[in-house]
């Protein structure tokens, strides 16, 4: 499973890449915001540090705006993914982008029948968004897991890319049920590292290591 990073922090993005976890980021106008940065130079600073797709969102609402928009998000860098909102326009912006050779994360998919429609238009990526489906008791794994098997059924190379990722227990979720790539802010990876028992097993393990009196250097 691949690890894309949720953020537009170059910091952050920076510190998971030297560590080999970044295999792409994503991005949309509200962590544009949060970096306070210009969208183009944030985003080609971005491209230039990653090998691995970069999605960049269209913020236009009709079909033509939209194309017009992902074509120029295209000139940016190569790895360039653009990235949709799912809504009819956006299904058939996706289209003609991806007719056209590019990258397409389809967004904002909150059914089943919506990433269906994704995989028909061609999108490379279809982003469910798991935390934003827990937030009103809806079960946003239970959507991966559907789209999981739809797609397998019927053979769609559309890749499953899990977002609005809040908890370590969704990336470890989504990696069960075979979720291609799982976009996570950069905290959420960090804490996957984090166990109370590995805390506990290396406090007795030094308080031990401490009355050898032994030194390893
Ligand atoms: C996905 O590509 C989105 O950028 C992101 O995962 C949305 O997450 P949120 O629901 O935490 O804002």
């Amino acid at each position: 499973m691949k690890f894309f990073v949720d953020t537009a922090d170059i910091d952050a993005i920076g510190k998971l890449n030297d560590l080999g976890f970044v295999d792409g980021v994503t991005t949309n106008p509200s962590l544009i915001l949060k970096s306070g940065r210009d969208i183009m130079e944030v985003t080609e600073e971005i491209c230039n540090m990653v090998d691995g797709p970069v999605s960049a969102e269209v913020v236009a609402h009709e079909t033509d705006a939209m194309v017009a928009e992902g074509r120029r998000l295209t000139k940016i860098a190569p790895n360039i993914t653009v990235k949709i909102p799912l809504t009819w326009d956006g299904l058939k912006a996706c289209r003609t982008l991806s007719d056209e050779g590019n990258m397409v994360n389809v967004t904002l998919c909150f059914s089943a029948g919506q990433a269906l429609l994704a995989a028909k238009a061609g999108a490379t990526f279809i982003s469910p968004f798991i935390g934003r489906l827990d937030d009103i008791n809806l079960d946003g794994l239970e959507l991966i897991e559907d789209i999981r098997k739809i797609y397998d059924t019927y053979g769609f190379r559309t890749e499953i890319l899990a977002a609005s990722v809040r908890t370590v227990n969704h990336v470890s979720e989504c990696a069960r049920i075979g979720a291609d790539v799982v976009t996570a802010p950069p905290n959420v990876l960090q804490n996957l590292a984090k166990h109370p028992l590995t805390d506990k097993g290396l406090a007795a393990f030094m308080a031990d290591w401490e009355k050898t009196g032994q030194k390893i250097i």
